[in-house]
């Protein structure tokens, strides 16, 4: 039998923890052989390459190089790049994962194609269309032929947008897998010793939305309260490039280096981040993928952001929504011991990419995407 090929469309940080479990789980199956299409969405070394090395990737079998620019910019760019890999390599398979401008623009090419498209961490919601991420959720569902859901909410969301059952499965959450898969290399490092913190005794700090870090007013808040925040708890802050520059261009930055409670980091490579995050007091985060990781090591995790696409992380996780005038008051709180009951949600075990692989298989053996036949 032919061995069908699969792209995976790798293109921003967030998106490589996802693809790598199910690039190495696909990689051991006889049916078909995946290939990596990196979209250059993120393209600084500690943003991209660093992460491909931790996680055991191989080069990319196709870079479109595309970087950085408007959203219709970036968008459009990998939309005309992808196509052209496309006809000259057509896939049996595109699968796209997360909800980046790269994520939308690899599934409109696959639907107008007629490349059957699946979607790796489907079904989730935040309700607020200003983000740029839930747009191109809704639209990436709405045209993926087989939907992947990390928890149940997600089939909910899907099924009340008329999504068909039979192109929705839970498989649960791919990113404990990649945790799961680095976890000797994770533990190996010495992270707090590295920030001259004691272990369980610091915070880590994560911020790049551009609604906490594009208006000057709420970035100059938040700096303010990490300040008053560190004179009692250190924190360790990795800035996203976006942050960096935010930062530098409100006059920002050097009130922070001041700061003897904060250390200021580049962007840190997965292992070293999650080695940090293993022996955290708590999490202050605006990140998807952090409001999960410490649901599943029942580390308190503060997220700056008026709501989340990921509810179970609050329901049943360790997630609190929280905003620049709640934070202080929250963090007392977790300081002075207050602790919610907690439990991992169901199928965030390690074992979704073997999951997602018997499912694509199984949806392989059948015909053409319906809306093409
Ligand atoms: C993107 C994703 C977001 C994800 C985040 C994780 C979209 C709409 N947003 O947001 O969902 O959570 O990545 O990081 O797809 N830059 C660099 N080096 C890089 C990459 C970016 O310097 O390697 C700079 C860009 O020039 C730009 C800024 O960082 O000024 C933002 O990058 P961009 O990819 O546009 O969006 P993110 O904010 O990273």
């Amino acid at each position: 039998m032919k061995q069908q090929k699969v792209h995976l469309i790798a293109a921003a940080r967030p998106n490589f923890m996802k693809v790598a479990p199910l690039y190495h789980a696909l990689r051991s199956q006889d049916w078909c052989v995946p290939l990596l299409v990196h979209t250059g969405q993120h393209y600084d070394a500690n943003m991209s390459d660093d992460f491909f090395a931790d996680l055991g990737l191989p080069d990319p079998d196709h870079h479109l190089g595309v970087g950085s620019g408007s959203h219709a910019e970036q968008t459009g760019a990998v939309m005309v790049a992808y196509e052209k890999v496309c006809q000259r390599e057509r896939p049996d398979w595109t699968v796209v994962v997360g909800d980046v401008n790269s994520t939308v623009a690899c599934a409109l090419v696959a639907a107008k194609l007629c490349i059957p498209l699946a979607h790796l961490e489907a079904g989730l919601r935040s309700g607020d269309r200003s983000m740029p991420e839930e747009v191109n959720r809704i639209v990436t569902d709405r045209l993926a032929d087989l939907l992947w859901t990390p928890s149940l909410d997600g089939d909910a969301n899907l099924k009340a947008e008329g999504v068909a059952d039979e192109r929705i499965e839970f498989v649960g959450n791919i990113m404990i897998d990649a945790f799961e898969l680095q976890r000797p290399q994770i533990d190996a490092l010495g992270m707090a010793v590295h920030f001259d913190v004691e272990p369980g005794n610091y915070g880590v700090v994560t911020l790049h939305r551009p609604s906490n870090v594009d208006d000057p007013a709420i970035l100059t808040q938040i700096v303010e309260v990490l300040a008053a925040v560190s004179r009692r708890l250190p924190l360790v802050f990795a800035v996203h490039p976006r942050t960096r520059a935010r930062l530098r261009d409100f006059g920002l930055a050097a009130s922070l280096e001041q700061q003897k409670g904060i250390r200021l980091s580049e962007p840190l490579r997965y292992n070293e981040f999650m080695n940090l995050v293993c022996a955290t007091k708590l999490a202050i985060t605006d990140s998807g993928g952090i409001q999960e990781e410490t649901t599943y090591l029942g580390i308190p995790c503060l997220t700056l952001r008026p709501n989340t696409e990921r509810p179970i992380t609050i329901t049943q996780g360790t997630n609190r929504l929280v905003n620049s005038e709640t934070l202080a008051d929250v963090i007392d709180s977790v300081l002075n011991g207050e602790t919610r009951m907690t439990k991992r949600p169901e199928l965030w075990d390690g074992k979704t990419a073997a999951r997602v692989a018997q499912s694509l298989h199984r949806h392989s053996l059948r015909a053409r995407p319906e809306r093409c036949s």
